[in-house]
């Protein structure tokens, strides 16, 4: 599926459309690979996401590398951007957060191509050329919805 957005507030939306999918199909379990440069749109995506479940305070969370959201799911959402190895990972506890019920959101998941779960939905953001506010989302829809 490809959509394309105007404004933060539209990819907010459409952030807010996959978790209704998601929430409908039943689906409480899942991991959200998100690819995209800096600036594109990452965490604004993620918010929307997270507020169709009634959660707010969505902010990218580069420092801390993962930040737990709890509300009638939980979200985890990382920011591989400052990840290396395995390691790193490792030492944030990331194959726990992979098995835990709620959604797993990663922003720079270019960083953790091999680490990436089965089934994970791949979620592209990307600039139009000539459009500063203007964005390509495709969502690899390979998975179950
Ligand atoms: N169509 C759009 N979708 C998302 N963000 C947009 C769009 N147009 C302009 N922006 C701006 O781009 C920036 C996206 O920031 P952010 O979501 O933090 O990106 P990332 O997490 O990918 O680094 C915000 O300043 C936002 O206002
Ligand atoms: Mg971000």
């Amino acid at each position: 599926m490809t959509k394309y957005t105007k404004s933060a507030s539209e990819t907010e939306r459409v952030g807010a459309d996959l978790a209704e999918r998601l929430d409908k199909a039943g689906i409480t379990h899942a991991f959200i690979a998100m690819r995209g440069e800096m600036g594109v749109g990452k965490t604004a995506f993620t918010r929307g996401f997270a507020s169709y479940f009634g959660i707010s305070g969505v902010k990218s969370p580069t420092y801390t590398i993962v930040n737990e959201h709890r509300g009638r799911v939980n979200i985890y959402h990382f920011d591989m951007y400052r990840i290396c190895d395995g390691d790193d990972l490792y030492s944030i506890g990331y194959d726990d957060y992979v098995d835990a019920d709620g959604y797993c959101i990663a922003e720079w998941s270019e960083n953790i191509e091999g680490e990436i779960p089965e089934g994970a939905i791949f979620v592209t953001i990307s600039r139009v050329e000539g459009h500063p506010d203007e964005r390509r989302i495709d969502i690899d829809e390979n998975s179950c919805i």
